[in-house]
């Protein structure tokens, strides 16, 4: 329905699943977009072999609905000689012309009777309706050399059609010209589901024009992103997957002609509306309901993270393994007053009684961390004799699915060390450690990590962050093509000044930490 409500008037929306699941998107498509809307259904041939079930016909194909929303809407109409054989382009093209190659012939007599199109050309005489073109257009097609004259001035001049002025067969709804992609392939990304760029270029050439804006909710590896940038589309890619954004993010870089973008973060309004669904709640007033809500998304964070609830204090939510437990709010950053208060408290209680933590520790749980915090608290925290460990709530506690599955890890946010150097104007950066908890990193690359600079898969900065959006000015990531990454970078600035530097790692769980920075630039 949203899909719908954000199709232009032009606009057309390709719907592309499996078998399984697609007659049921039909049937809902049908009722959204109306059956009248429905264009075509398109069948890719997406594999060459097909699956391994032997006890019936093997599946080859997926469907891809194409909807619509208006008479109006852009289609170009597309060509192809992918996919047809040298055999069969021979015979579609069987003479051949010593100076321009292969060619076929075409008629030139004119269906209907046409009296001034009745006229003789080099001895031959004209059809019995008369030609299809003009005498001037036959003199010039004539001295381009494409008319074919028969021996006999019996015959008929026929159009001759060259091979390499051919644009291909038209494209029709069997798509089996598009294979998939190869295992060595240039494209590849490591993305599982990664789709050919081939197939996303038909759907948004011949849908959309360049400067048009294009729009992918499930963008996967960055297919639709990376083909759009390239046919000069604007565009709109999300993905729930962390590695999914971070895998689109780079393989966009890697287009030559990339412009700016951003990397947006749905954050705390998707988090609000979720919070909202998932625990309804039926105060006397908003002030209580919002109340009843709180203390029911703390439990089910607490639930996830294996800890107990606790009450009786005001930043103090949960008790696991003898820590205290903070759960923070889903529309506000662990602040450093937040980091003081939870110590506080923890001091406090230790050792009190039933619910009271064993040690002067507390699990700070947040779904983001304001800039200074993990840079501060720690040494604040510490003041207080207490010690604190930042984990970041994962975005995964959203999805039914990852929560069923006990898909559900919280990470420790990570610490990076960078150091600087000044030199007038110019600003050198060095990244110096970046420390995740072991732990967190997945067993099989755990014996491969023999140094910290290989837990960053790419680092960014943005030399003059005005407490807004994080701008990447400058960028190096980890590629295929080259998978070493640099430890530096500089930059001069222009006027003197103050300015706040961010330095944005991402790690190879696909984690972001960063760093902010002040310089005085004289
Ligand atoms: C089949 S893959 C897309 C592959 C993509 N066409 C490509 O070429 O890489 C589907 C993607 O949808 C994402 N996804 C699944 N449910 C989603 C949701 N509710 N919102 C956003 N993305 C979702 C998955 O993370 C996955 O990356």
């Amino acid at each position: 329905m949203l899909l719908r409500e954000l199709l232009t008037e032009n606009g057309t929306i390709y719907v592309h699943l499996d078998w399984h699941v697609i007659h049921y998107a039909k049937a809902v498509l049908d009722e959204v977009f109306g059956q009248d809307r429905f264009e075509v259904e398109v069948v890719w041939k997406r594999t060459l072999g097909g699956t391994s079930i032997a006890n019936r016909f093997r599946t080859q194909t997926d469907s891809i609905l194409i909807y619509t929303v208006g008479e109006g809407f852009t289609f170009h109409e597309l060509f192809t000689k992918e996919g047809l054989s040298d055999r069969e382009i021979e015979e579609m093209f069987p003479l051949v012309d010593s100076k321009r190659g292969r060619y076929c012939t075409d008629n030139l007599a004119n269906p209907d009777f046409r009296p001034n199109l009745m006229y003789e050309y080099k001895g031959y005489p004209p059809p019995p309706k008369g030609w299809a073109i003009t005498k001037e257009k036959m003199e010039q097609w004539d001295s381009e050399g494409r008319l074919h004259f028969p021996t006999s001035k019996e015959g008929r001049i026929r159009r001759k059609r060259f091979l390499n002025e051919w644009e291909g067969v038209r494209v029709q709804n069997l798509w089996n010209d598009i294979p998939p992609l190869q295992s060595q392939s240039a494209e590849r990304v490591g993305y599982d589901t990664q789709k050919p760029e081939a197939l996303l270029r038909r759907i948004v050439s011949a849908s959309s024009d360049k400067g048009d804006l294009v729009l992918d909710c499930f963008v996967g590896s960055g297919t639709t992103a990376a083909v759009a940038e390239k046919l000069d589309r604007r565009w709109i890619a999300c993905d729930l997957s962390r590695f999914a954004i971070h895998t689109t993010r780079k393989r966009l870089l890697e287009v030559a002609t990339v412009k700016p973008f951003v990397v947006e973060n749905l954050g705390k309004y998707e988090r609000q509306i979720w919070q909202v669904a998932e625990f309804p709640a039926n105060g006397r007033n908003r002030l209580e309901e919002r109340r009843e809500r709180e203390v029911a998304y703390r439990n089910f964070i607490l639930d996830l993270y294996h800890a107990k609830s606790i009450s009786g204090h005001t930043w103090l939510h949960g008790l696991k393994s003898g820590r205290m437990v903070h759960v923070g709010a889903v529309d506000a950053p662990v602040t450093l007053a937040d980091v003081k208060g939870i110590a506080r408290e923890t001091w406090k209680a230790v050792g009190t009684g039933k619910d009271a933590p064993s040690q002067a520790h507390a699990d700070i749980l947040g779904w983001e961390f304001a800039f200074e915090v993990n840079e501060l608290a720690k040494q604040i925290a510490a003041e207080s004799r207490v010690e604190v460990t930042f984990k970041k709530i994962p975005r995964e506690v959203l999805e039914k699915k990852a929560v069923e599955q006990g898909d559900v890890r919280f990470f420790e946010l990570g610490a990076l060390s960078v150091e600087v150097e000044q030199k007038g104007r110019e600003v050198a950066l060095k990244l110096t450690d970046f420390v995740i908890p072991t732990d967190d990193i997945p067993e099989e690359a755990r014996t491969a990590i023999k140094h910290w600079s290989q837990l960053v898969d790419y680092w960014a900065v943005d030399w003059d962050f005005k407490l807004d959006t994080f701008h990447n000015q400058w960028q190096t990531y980890r590629s295929r093509k080259n998978p070493e990454i640099d430890r530096e970078t500089r930059y001069v600035y222009a006027e003197p000044g103050r300015y706040t530097i961010v330095v944005k790692v991402i790690d190879l769980l696909g984690n972001d930490t960063t760093k902010t920075l002040k310089v005085g630039v004289t």
